[in-house]
């Protein structure tokens, strides 16, 4: 029989190892996939180009309706575009990365984006794997399995510095650690780990055991145990 759609969501700060581990188990399983991360820099990366005052969150909320995005659920080949434009490299900038937190801090930025990920939660046929801040507290609170990737500060800035090819570990450290205080500390659906998500502490794990522990916990779910 065909197993019923599930609903994954794996929430964590950056350098976890979340979206590596969100698209490997999601292709393993033949699950959509969904990087919301990606949409929050989508629109930071339309409000950059439109010249909008990203000091004013007036300013932010009044074209928060503005840009189209929409996003390719694939995890083999995940896209992301704006009004058209494929915009996957553009929002992995540093600049847009500066100031991605105080876009998504905004309410109405919230909004729009949590129904953009909603309604692509309910098109998927198969089920999806969902990753980002607030899938398991907000945007999906009744998912089937909830996921919350943790690590130590020295170990997710050594993934991001690897990933960014040859930044200073240092500096990465210390944005990482202000955009996740930033992230936590919002009023609206900051990062949190939701009661009844299971914590896994990557640190010390490979990337392919934290696919393998995850992918366990599915199937696991699946099969109704
Ligand atoms: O996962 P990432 O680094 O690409 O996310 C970029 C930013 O988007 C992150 O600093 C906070 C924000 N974000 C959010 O507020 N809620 C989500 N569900 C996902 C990301």
């Amino acid at each position: 029989p065909t197993p019923r759609p599930v609903i994954v969501a794996i929430d964590g700060p950056s350098g976890t190892g979340k979206s590596s581990t969100s698209k490997a188990v999601a292709a393993q399983l033949g699950l959509s996939y969904l990087d919301t991360g990606a949409q929050y820099r989508a629109i930071t990366w339309w409000m950059v180009t439109n010249g909008i005052d990203l000091e004013d969150p007036t300013a932010i909320a009044a074209v928060a309706g503005k840009p189209e995005i929409v996003s390719g659920t694939d995890p083999a080949a995940p896209t992301i575009t704006v009004d058209g434009v494929d915009v996957s490299g553009p929002i992995r900038t540093q600049e847009v990365t500066s100031k991605v937190s105080a876009v998504s801090a905004v309410p109405e930025v919230r909004t729009r984006i949590t129904e953009l990920q909603r309604s692509l939660a309910a098109a998927a046929e198969h089920g999806i794997v969902v990753e980002g801040r607030d899938i398991g507290t907000t945007v999906l609170p009744d998912a089937d399995l909830k996921i919350f990737l943790t690590a130590s500060p020295e170990a997710r800035a050594a993934r991001r510095s690897g990933e960014l090819k040859g930044a200073d570990v240092h500096a990465t450290r210390e944005a990482l650690i202000k955009r996740d205080a930033a992230d936590s500390s919002r009023k609206t659906s900051p990062l949190a780990k939701a009661d009844d998500a299971i914590e896994v502490d990557t640190t010390e794990l490979t990337l392919a055991q934290v696919i393998e522990c995850v992918v366990t916990l599915v199937e696991e779910k699946r099969a109704g145990k």
